[in-house]
């Protein structure tokens, strides 16, 4: 079968990619013709585990191709995915121009039956307007149908939740699309992926139910974590005792500094503008992101209370992204934690493995170290703000010599407290200070 799938980004490189693996011939196309060069270059323009293999394996065996010609892949495919971003607008809804551009584009170079599946996270009721949007634009009476097939993939996991996933959700209006999108995935339903048949406004709501859902433990448990902190119980006993309830599960149940990321908050605040549009207060949602919110301030607060006038003190974040393996830092709380530290007089270091150059655009106002050491070298602080791997091991007894004082705050609870206090640092985490 021959797929094209538009947006070459972190859903659209990695599903293309994937279903290629699957022995279909995927076109990947995007508009940023830079991007294109790299891939057709052989350089991946994201970071994701495993994704580089992929790539090479299927593009030496014809299987996947690249290019910036949306027209021509679709004349040659049955299958077009939209993968493009749909970031937010200021009221919080969805901007949804790419994924419009992409539908018209589409429209006009349509020359028999297509299915175009929606793999873009977009509200409820996008397949129908996209449904209207293509009819209008089409140039010769031909027939199409619209899928919604929202993606789960995490970032930084992302090869593998494609080729693994708990489940693939199909929206469709008919028969026919819905067997055809059914055979794409027809590899993971032979590994027993579950296969969710439904309408597409339900396969849409499932996606931001879902984020939200997810972001609902996280921010449950930070404040359970700030509660453990005031009452002196320990957060990491408590979220691993009620995780062994089957009803609740332990996924998702890590204090830390807050969610980031490109889905969570832009997510939620779309499902909240959603349920506005249809007068409904929906007042979890906003309660989750109220509390990331203060979450991520929470951090600043207590560096505060640690170090006291943070004017003349130096500060070092190591990790930068919004979570481990990935070089994302979009609403990544490391970003918020050194632009509110730079505002409060302090000098920021920071090292992250990945993520320096994308942070580096964001935040030219800190210093970038070349390695963890380097970066705390010389800090009254340093905040462990993503819990990458390279940091579950730190050189403490080098660490202390290089500090000016010995703190560490551990946003992300890698370390046992008791543990590093014994080795002479001034340690403070989230929800374990029994
Ligand atoms: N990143 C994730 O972890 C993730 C997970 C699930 C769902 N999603 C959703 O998937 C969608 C894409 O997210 P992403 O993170 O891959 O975005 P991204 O920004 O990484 O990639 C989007 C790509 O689309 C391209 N593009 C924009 N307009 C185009 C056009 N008219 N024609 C061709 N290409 C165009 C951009 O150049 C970019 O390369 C969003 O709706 C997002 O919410 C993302």
């Amino acid at each position: 079968m021959n797929i094209c799938v538009v947006g070459s980004g972190y859903v659209g490189l990695v599903a293309g990619a994937c279903m290629s693996d699957f022995g279909m011939n995927v076109t990947c196309v995007d508009s940023d013709k830079s991007k294109i060069r790299m891939l057709k270059k052989g350089q991946m323009p994201i970071f994701e585990i495993g994704l580089s293999e992929i790539v090479q394996r299927n593009v030496k065996l014809g299987r996947l191709q690249f290019s910036s010609n949306l027209a021509d892949a679709v004349d040659r495919s049955l299958v077009i995915f939209i993968g493009v971003g749909t970031p937010e607008n200021d009221d919080g809804s969805s901007n949804l121009t790419q994924v419009r551009q992409v539908a018209t584009e589409v429209a006009r170079s349509m020359n028999d039956y297509k299915v175009i599946v929606i793999k873009s996270t977009v509200p409820v009721g996008t397949s129908r307007e996209l449904d209207q949007l293509v009819k209008e634009n089409l140039n010769s009476d031909v027939e199409f149908d619209i899928v919604s097939n929202p993606e789960f993939l995490r970032e930084g996991t992302a090869v593998n939740d494609f080729l693994r996933p708990d489940r693939v959700v199909i929206g469709a209006g008919s028969e026919r699309a819905l067997a055809i999108v059914r055979d794409i995935y027809r590899p993971l339903y032979l590994l027993e992926t579950p296969i969710v048949s439904t309408t597409n406004e339900t396969a849409e709501m499932v996606k931001y139910a879902s984020n939200t859902m997810l972001a609902l433990k996280i921010s449950f448990i930070n404040e359970i974590a700030n509660i453990c902190d005031r009452v002196k119980a320990d957060v990491y006993t408590v979220a691993t005792a009620v995780g062994m309830d089957k009803r609740i599960g332990p996924k998702f149940l890590h204090p830390g500094p807050g969610f980031g990321g490109s889905c969570f908050p832009k997510d939620i605040r779309s499902l909240v503008n959603t349920a506005e549009s249809v007068d409904y207060n929906f007042e979890i949602g906003k309660a989750v992101l109220r509390v990331n919110e203060r979450q991520k301030e929470l951090i600043v607060e207590k560096s505060c209370q640690l170090l006291g006038e943070l004017k003349g003190k130096s500060i070092c974040l190591l990790g930068l992204s919004f979570k481990p393996g990935t070089d994302d830092v979009r609403e990544a709380p490391a970003l918020h934690i050194a632009r509110r530290l730079l505002e409060k007089g302090a000098t920021v270091k920071a090292y992250d493995p990945a993520a320096m150059e994308q942070a580096r655009r964001e935040l030219p106002d800190i210093t970038y170290g070349k390695d963890y050491m380097t970066a705390a070298s010389d800090t009254d602080l340093v905040i462990i703000a993503t819990e990458w791997h390279e940091f579950r091991d730190l050189d403490f007894d080098q660490l202390k010599s290089r500090m000016r004082s010995p703190n560490i705050y551990d946003t992300r609870n890698i370390y046992d407290p008791k543990d590093i206090r014994r080795r002479g640092f001034n340690y403070i985490c989230t929800g374990r200070d029994c």
